[in-house]
């Protein structure tokens, strides 16, 4: 398995960090099946440091998360640096930077991605950053500013001199944002550039794709983000191709006479059990008790995902899905 610093990976598929989705209740469910790691939310260093009480709980693992990994976007060293202290404070293992965010309010105060176009700042704040911690620290970002500066490689190759420990590239350019599809081949000049493990991101939604990512960019793994919305045991199938080159049978999850489009997670194994009623949801946990995650299939975000089968139908009445 990839090793980032001494830090061995248990599997090379990683969970994406996605701004208002990978909250914990997410992180919570996806670590069910034992990812490499879940990257938190995007966490604004500068907020961090000034201790905004939201900004933690962003980042918070609530001791379940293991390894943690915070993410943090930003475009000044001196916040970096103290928010990369807080965050080891708060239990981070890893702390990720974040180059690649395409959004206008990111970019416009020259953090995320547009770091991309200004590779001095980046550099500082990597060396700020690692200076900062003995944790290792790792990076995120896409093929470059645009498609005529695809500078991912000369920033991997400078970064991973700066201490950097671990590269995620998602195959798209920032002006591209989600349009097009990813380049999975265009990573492998980032994977080739340098000795550390490079991760392949963007567009991997099932077990092919994730084989054929992989192919195309020689990556030590992949980073899936959006497949997992609504529908986190996707994740099983992708690390069992990946880590195990094994696709399990397809999990019937489609159940279109499910009135309250819930399905329940069981915490080991995982597997999703598609339910019709309130009553089937009872009768599977008194035949096999344990603790259970009630979802609605398919929604974005976590105010899905509960713990009891009331807070769930609470859930269900918030957002009329019945
Ligand atoms: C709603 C949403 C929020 C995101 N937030 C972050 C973030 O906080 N930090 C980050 O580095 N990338 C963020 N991303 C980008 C993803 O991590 C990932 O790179 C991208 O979605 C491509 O991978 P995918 O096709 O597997 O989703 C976000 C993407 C989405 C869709």
């Amino acid at each position: 398995m990839p090793k980032i610093g001494k830090y061995e990976l248990r599997s090379r598929v990683l969970v994406a960090p996605m701004s208002g989705l990978t909250d914990l209740p997410f992180r919570r469910v996806v670590n069910l099946f034992n990812p490499g790691l879940i990257v938190s939310e995007m966490v604004a260093g500068q907020m961090l440091a000034m201790g905004k009480a939201d900004t933690l709980a962003r980042a918070a693992g609530g001791g379940e998360i293991d390894p943690l990994v915070i993410q943090l976007v930003g475009c000044e060293k001196n916040w970096m640096s103290k928010a990369a202290k807080l965050s080891q404070k708060a239990g981070a293992a890893l702390i990720d930077i974040n180059m690649g965010c395409p959004a206008r309010k990111v970019t416009s105060g020259m953090s995320g991605s547009a770091l991309m176009k200004n590779i001095d700042n980046a550099l500082e704040l990597i060396v700020a950053t690692i200076n900062s911690v003995d944790i290792p620290v790792t990076l995120k970002m896409r093929l470059g500013w645009d498609i005529d500066n695809l500078n991912a490689p000369s920033l991997a190759v400078k970064a991973q001199k700066a201490g950097i420990k671990m590269i995620v590239v998602h195959g798209r350019t920032r002006c591209q944002f989600y349009d097009g599809k990813a380049d999975w081949s265009a990573v492998k000049e980032t994977v080739e550039a340098v000795d550390i493990p490079v991760f392949v991101n963007g567009d991997i939604n099932n077990a092919n794709d994730a084989i054929e990512a992989l192919d195309k960019s020689s990556a030590a793994g992949v980073m899936v983000g959006r497949a997992l919305i609504g529908s986190p045991w996707k994740l099983q199938e992708i690390i069992s191709a990946v880590d195990r080159s094994t696709i399990p049978k397809q999990l019937n999850i489609k159940d279109k006479k499910n009135p309250y489009n819930t399905y329940v997670i069981k915490s080991l194994p995982p597997t999703p059990i598609a339910v019709s009623s309130k009553s089937s949801i009872e009768a599977s946990i008194l035949s096999e008790p344990g603790e259970y995650l009630f979802f609605v299939a398919n929604k974005k975000g976590s105010h899905y995902f509960s713990k009891t089968y009331n807070e769930h139908l609470e859930a269900v009445k918030l957002y009329q899905l019945k």
